[in-house]
């Protein structure tokens, strides 16, 4: 593996493409009679997502048009996490299914992509066994899809084309169609450094390869300028920003300099590795209200000895200072956090302590994982693993410990009024709204009779009522009540 920094003479050549694949595709279409269509559908991160709205932007450039959710499209891209086992075999029961839609059309463009497919054995799987794939490329080749496209259409043959090199494509050559009205995803860096023991994303993604940071400010100006009122900040590793080029900004200073863009409401940024946070991140996060007040910062485990097995250079000690310096410096914020249960070698005691670290640090909600051994990481090779039936015993007493600190933290806002941004209908009721507040909570709200927008009353029970519309609005919430994992409140007024 090895990263290449795509130059601006193959990007051209790529946009000359484009151009001709929009004018084949045109002529494809009137052909038929109605447009072509197409589909993504993402399993992984949030990375994955922002490699999605590329895939898309691609797509709709060269004259594609998005298929409803439930239609066969025309073009298929899966787009694919490997992170725990169980995204892989959702990925090949979906397949199956796929088989059924190509026998309906027979012209239809299957491809595979993302994260599964920088593993050999997934990509001779579906070469043997899936023999409707068109084809395979990996997280890294997105700007490649003209190419492939193309080559699939003048030879009609399969094309497994996941490169060996890491490709490091400056966003701004690659049209993106963002999936949110109010929100963008802008990655920072790809790839991870460093080789977590259990983990397969240095495998799947690459080296750190960070952007310019000229490029990113040009782009996060620009997207202040179209409007977007919330940004996120992406990397597997946020903080070793910049590690990777000598004369490049640190993460905090890239933080102080989005926060000082005129427009956005909301900068959020993920992942922080308790590693690599420094403290100017958290004074630069106190400096500015206009970022978030919300740190997710993963432990994994909170039992020193587990952490070196793991290989994430901190302990129990330097998290825990960490997170309660966070806590010191912003009393108002959200910490959440991810950990994993049942990693290989984890005795009773191990866990214990992690239960300790999670009550000290008060998680104000935390993702759970049970620990899946992935083939090709040093833990997987670890001849401790975990039977099932204990690490099932344990993830439920972590769960009831989260579950518990959760609620305190959603009891304690009612009463508060929070800013909210909204991002639209609940999926529980179509006459609530949900949205987040700084904290990155979630609220679910209705709006009471007598609320004025834009000169006109807007109540949630009004049969005509569109959540959809209100997409990307801020406005004043009361918050009345606390469920286990959201909080539901009142709006009291639109902040424009
Ligand atoms: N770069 C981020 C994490 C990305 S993966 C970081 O270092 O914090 C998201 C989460 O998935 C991890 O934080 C970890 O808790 C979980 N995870 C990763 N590999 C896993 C595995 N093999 N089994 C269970 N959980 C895993
Ligand atoms: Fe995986 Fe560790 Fe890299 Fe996160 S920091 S992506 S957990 S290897
Ligand atoms: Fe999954 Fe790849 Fe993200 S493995 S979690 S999609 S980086």
């Amino acid at each position: 593996m090895s990263t290449v920094i795509v130059s601006q003479d193959d990007l051209l050549r790529y946009h000359s493409l484009l151009a001709s694949l929009e004018k084949r595709i045109s002529a494809m279409s009137s052909e038929l009679g109605h447009p072509l269509t197409y589909l993504v559908k993402t399993y992984g991160c949030q990375l994955n997502e922002s490699d999605s709205e590329k895939i898309e932007g691609i797509l709709q450039s060269i004259g594609l048009i998005e298929a409803e959710e439930s239609a066969i499209p025309d073009f298929l891209f899966l787009n694919t996490c490997t992170i725990r086992e169980n995204a892989d075999i959702r990925l090949f029961g979906n397949l199956g299914a796929y088989k059924i839609n190509k026998r309906q059309n027979r012209d239809m463009f299957i491809a595979v992509c993302g994260c599964m497919m920088k593993q050999e054995e997934n990509v001779a799987r579906i070469k043997k066994s899936f023999p409707y794939v068109d084809a395979c490329f990996g997280p890294s080749d997105i700007h490649l899809i003209p190419e492939i496209i193309e080559q699939k259409l003048n030879q009609r043959k399969r094309v497994f084309s996941v490169s060996e090199e890491d490709y490091l494509v400056e966003d701004n050559f690659i049209p993106v169609k963002r999936k949110r009205k109010f929100r963008a995803l802008v990655p920072i860096m790809y790839g991870c450094n460093n080789f977590c023991t259990y983990c397969v994303v240095p495998y799947t993604r690459g080296r750190e390869r960070s952007r310019d940071s000229k490029e990113i400010l040009k782009q996060l100006k620009s997207l202040a300028e179209e409007g977007y009122k919330e940004v996120m900040l992406l990397g597997q590793n946020v903080n070793s920003y910049g590690h990777d080029r000598p004369d490049e900004i640190s993460f905090a200073e890239l933080l102080e300099r989005t926060a000082q863009i005129p427009g956005f409401s909301r900068i959020r940024f993920m992942t922080s590795h308790p590693k690599d946070i420094s403290e100017e991140v958290i004074r630069t996060m106190q400096k500015y209200p206009n970022i978030e007040r919300h740190l997710h910062l993963p432990m994994q485990s909170g039992s020193s000895r587990v952490l070196k097995r793991m290989n994430r250079h901190y302990d129990q000690e330097q998290y825990l200072k960490t997170a309660l310096l966070f806590r010191e410096c912003l009393p108002d914020a959200t910490l959440t956090t991810d950990i994993i249960v049942g990693f290989p070698g984890e005795t009773e005691e191990d866990f214990q302590e992690t239960l300790n670290v999670i009550a000290k640090c008060k998680f104000d909600s935390a993702f759970t994982f049970q620990y899946s051994r992935r083939p090709g990481t040093k833990a997987a090779e670890y001849p401790d693993q975990i039977p099932q039936d204990v690490v099932t015993e344990r993830f439920g007493r972590l769960l009831e410990l989260q579950n518990d600190l959760t609620f305190q933290s959603n009891q304690s806002m009612v009463g508060k009024t929070e800013e909210i941004l909204i991002e639209g209908r609940s999926a529980t009721a179509p006459d609530v709204l949900t949205g987040r507040t700084n904290s990155s909570r979630l609220v679910n709200f209705k709006i009471p009779k007598g609320i004025q927008l834009d000169g006109k009353e807007i109540n949630s029970d009004d049969p005509n009522f569109d959540a959809d519309e209100l997409e990307g609005r801020l406005c004043m919430v009361k918050i009345l009540k606390a469920k286990p994992y959201s909080v539901e409140g009142e709006l009291e007024r639109f902040c424009e």
